[in-house]
C-alpha cells in the first residue's frame, strides 16, 4: 500500500509526510509526494526522510496530466491526498491567476487521472481507494460575531480569490463523486498553525520580526477572529478521515480556539518576552496598525462535533500548549527562517507591505 501526497513540500503537506511516517499505524505505509517546490515549498523540511525508502519526493506539477497518470500507474496508491495549492489570500489578491490554474484546474487534471486509475481497479483495490481533498473553512465565507460556528452544511460564500478558487474546488471533488461515483472524502479546516509554518501567514510572520525588531503589522483594528488548529492536529484527523471516514462526506475540522488577531500578537509578544528577551523593551511596543486587507473576512469559527462524534477525533493541543512550541520551534530553527526569507520572500513582503 501507498499514498500519494500532493503538496508535501508545503507547511501541512511536510507536516503530513513527516506524521504519516513517525506514527506507528501507519509507518509501515510509503509516501509518494508530488510537489512544484513553489516559493511555499521547500525540500529542507523533509530533509530528516533523506534516504529514506519510504519517501520518494517527485517535483512536478499537478496539472501535468502525463506526470500523474505515470504516478498512479507505477505506484498504484490506494489512495491520493491532496494539499497542493495555492494557499495565501493575500497573493490572491495581488495575483489570483496562480489560484485558478493549480487550484482549480490542478483540482480537475488530479480528479480525472483518479478516475482513470480508480476505473482500471478491482474487488478490494477498488473497495478501498480513496482521494482525499484538503480544504478550508473559507469557502463559508464570514461570520458575524455571534453567528453558530460553520457546520459542514453551511452554504458556500467565498469572499476571496483563494477561497473561491478553494470552493470551486470543493465544488469539482463533489461532483467527481455524484456523477462518476469517485470514492471521495474531504475536509474543510481552520487556521494552522505550528512547525515548517513559512512566514508569510500570520503567526510565523509576528514571530520572526519581532525578533528582527520590525513592526508587527496587524491589518485594520485586529479584531478579526481566527480559530487556530495546531498542525498535528490537523494531521491527525485527516489520518482518522483516512482510516474510517465515510465516503461522499466532508468534515469539518477545528481547534475549538477562537481568538482576535490582536490577542494572537500579544500572546506571541509575551512569549518573547519570555523566551528571548529584548533589551530594547517588550515586543508589543512594535505593533503597528496597517491599512485592512480588501474584502477581509470578520470571523470563521468550526463547529467540529461531526468528526468528533463520526471518528471520535479532537484536537490533543490546546492554544497555550500549540503556540508555545510554535514559538519555540522558530527559535531552535532560525537557519531555516534565515533560508526561506529569500530574495522572492523580500519582495512579496515589499510588494504586500510598502504601501501599506
Ligand atoms: P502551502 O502554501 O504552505 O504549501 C503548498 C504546497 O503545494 C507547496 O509545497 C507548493 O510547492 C505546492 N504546490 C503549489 N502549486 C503546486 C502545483 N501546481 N503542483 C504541485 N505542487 C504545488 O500550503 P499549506 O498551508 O500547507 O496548505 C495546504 C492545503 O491546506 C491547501 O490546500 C490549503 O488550501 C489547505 N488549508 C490550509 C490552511 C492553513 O491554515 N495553512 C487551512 C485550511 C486549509
Ligand atoms: O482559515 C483557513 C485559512 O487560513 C487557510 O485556508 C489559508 O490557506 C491560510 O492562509 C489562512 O488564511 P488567513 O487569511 O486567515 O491567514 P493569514 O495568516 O494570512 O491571516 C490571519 C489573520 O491575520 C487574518 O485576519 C489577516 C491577519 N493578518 C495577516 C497578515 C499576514 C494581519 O493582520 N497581518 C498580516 O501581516
Amino acid at each position: 500500500m501507498t499514498l500519494l501526497v500532493t503538496g508535501g513540500a508545503g507547511f501541512i503537506g511536510s507536516n503530513f509526510v513527516l506524521d504519516w511516517l513517525a506514527t506507528p499505524e501507519t509507518a509501515g505505509e510509503p509516501v509518494v509526494n508530488l510537489d512544484a517546490l513553489t516559493y511555499a515549498g521547500n525540500r529542507d523540511n523533509l530533509a530528516t526522510l533523506e534516504g529514506d525508502a519510504r519517501h520518494v519526493f517527485v517535483h512536478g506539477d499537478i496539472t501535468d496530466r502525463a506526470l500523474v497518470d505515470r504516478l498512479l500507474a507505477e505506484h498504484r496508491p490506494r489512495a491520493i491526498v491532496h494539499f497542493a495549492a495555492e494557499s495565501h489570500v493575500d497573493r490572491s489578491i495581488h495575483g489570483p491567476g496562480a489560484f485558478i490554474r493549480t487550484n482549480v484546474q490542478g483540482t480537475f487534471t488530479l480528479l480525472e487521472a483518479a478516475r482513470a486509475h480508480w476505473s482500471t481497479l478491482q474487488g478490494p483495490a477498488r473497495e478501498a481507494f480513496r482521494f482525499h481533498h484538503v480544504s478550508t473553512d473559507e469557502v463559508y465565507g464570514s461570520l458575524g460575531p455571534s453567528d453558530p460556528a460553520f457546520t459542514e452544511d453551511h452554504p458556500y460564500q467565498p469572499n476571496s480569490p483563494y477561497s473561491a478558487s478553494k470552493a470551486a474546488s470543493d465544488h469539482l471533488v463533489r461532483a467527481w463523486h455524484h456523477t462518476y461515483g469517485l470514492p471521495v472524502t474531504a475536509t474543510n479546516c481552520s487556521n494552522n498553525y505550528g512547525p515548517w509554518h513559512f512566514p508569510e501567514k500570520l503567526i510565523p510572520l509576528m514571530i520572526v520580526n519581532a525578533l528582527a525588531g520590525k513592526p508587527l503589522p496587524v491589518y485594520g483594528d485586529g479584531q478579526q477572529v481566527r480559530d487556530w488548529l495546531y498542525v498535528g492536529d490537523h494531521c491527525s484527523a485527516i489520518r482518522a478521515v483516512l482510516a474510517r471516514g465515510r465516503v461522499g462526506e466532508t468534515y469539518n475540522v477545528g481547534g475549538w480556539n477562537e481568538k482576535p488577531n490582536m490577542e494572537i500578537v500579544h500572546t506571541v509578544c509575551r512569549l518573547l518576552d519570555e523566551l528571548r528577551p529584548d533589551p530594547a523593551g517588550p515586543h508589543a511596543r512594535l505593533i503597528t496598525h496597517v491599512k485592512d486587507r480588501p474584502g477581509h473576512d470578520r470571523r470563521y469559527a468550526i463547529d467540529a462535533r461531526k468528526i468528533e462524534r463520526e471518528l471520535g477525533w479532537r484536537p490533543a493541543e490546546t492554544f497555550d500548549t500549540g503556540i508555545r512550541k510554535t514559538v519555540q520551534w522558530v527559535l531552535d530553527h532560525g537557519d531555516w527562517i534565515a533560508r526561506v526569507q529569500s530574495g522572492a520572500y523580500r519582495e512579496w513582503v515589499s510588494a504586500n507591505y510598502a504601501a501599506r
